[in-house]
């Protein structure tokens, strides 16, 4: 039973590619003092095992949550499929710390920006919305056409962090690890989560 005096971060992982970033997201807020409560999207599962080779579906929800748990070595995360709208972040009574869509597919960006709640993750976005919680997504396509653009512009003006995978080049990145490391380092900063990612320019 999950101890409700904390105060979690959400991480939703959707269909898009660049899961990665989702997954080394998890790892970081792992190292704060708080839960992370993690909904992964099916086709994201899919994704997740062709960019990464990781299988974390497993053959029930317990199953899955039990392979997340040893491939992040913590107890402290907490698996929600997609189709649970009975879970915690499916109400606004449940407090959260902020909420992360990491990578955001645009057809998740199209459901929060429309108001859908379709799925767990869909719904939980639309509740950090209707509570003015904080809500970071991250959303990944190339190039984005005018819809997406719309879709984008219209939740931040809600207050949402649109904050796009985009590496940058200027901290001399060495491989992929350091450009995974500063694209979630730039999302940890929107949220004001401390970490030591990448070097600051000085
Ligand atoms: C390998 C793969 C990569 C994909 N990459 C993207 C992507 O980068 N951005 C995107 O918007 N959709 C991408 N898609 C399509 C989405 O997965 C698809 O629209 C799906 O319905 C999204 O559902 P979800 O947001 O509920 O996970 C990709 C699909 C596959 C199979």
């Amino acid at each position: 039973m999950y101890n409700e005096t904390m105060n979690p971060y959400i991480v939703a992982i959707s269909g898009a590619s660049g899961s990665v970033y989702g997954l080394r997201l998890v790892e970081e807020l792992l190292r704060t003092p708080e839960d992370v409560h993690l909904c992964v999207s099916e086709t994201a599962f899919s994704i997740i095992e062709h960019e990464t080779g990781l299988v974390l579906r497993g053959a029930s929800d317990a199953e899955t949550e039990q392979r997340i748990r040893g491939h992040f070595s913590s107890g402290k995360i907490w698996y929600f499929s997609e189709d649970n709208l009975a879970a915690p972040m499916s109400s606004g009574s449940f407090v959260t710390g902020a909420m992360f869509v990491v990578p955001c597919s645009m057809k998740t960006l199209s459901g929060i920006a429309c108001g859908y709640a379709n799925n767990l993750i869909e719904r939980a976005a639309d509740v950090a919305l209707k509570e003015g919680r904080k809500l970071i997504l991250s959303p990944r396509e190339m190039p984005f056409s005018a819809i997406h653009l719309e879709n984008m512009l219209r939740l931040a003006r809600m207050g949402v962090t649109i904050a796009p995978p985009i590496p940058a080049f200027y901290q001399n990145p060495k491989d992929i690890r350091d450009m995974v490391s500063f694209v979630v380092g730039k999302i940890l900063d929107s949220a004001g989560i401390s970490h030591s990612l990448f070097p600051r320019w000085k």
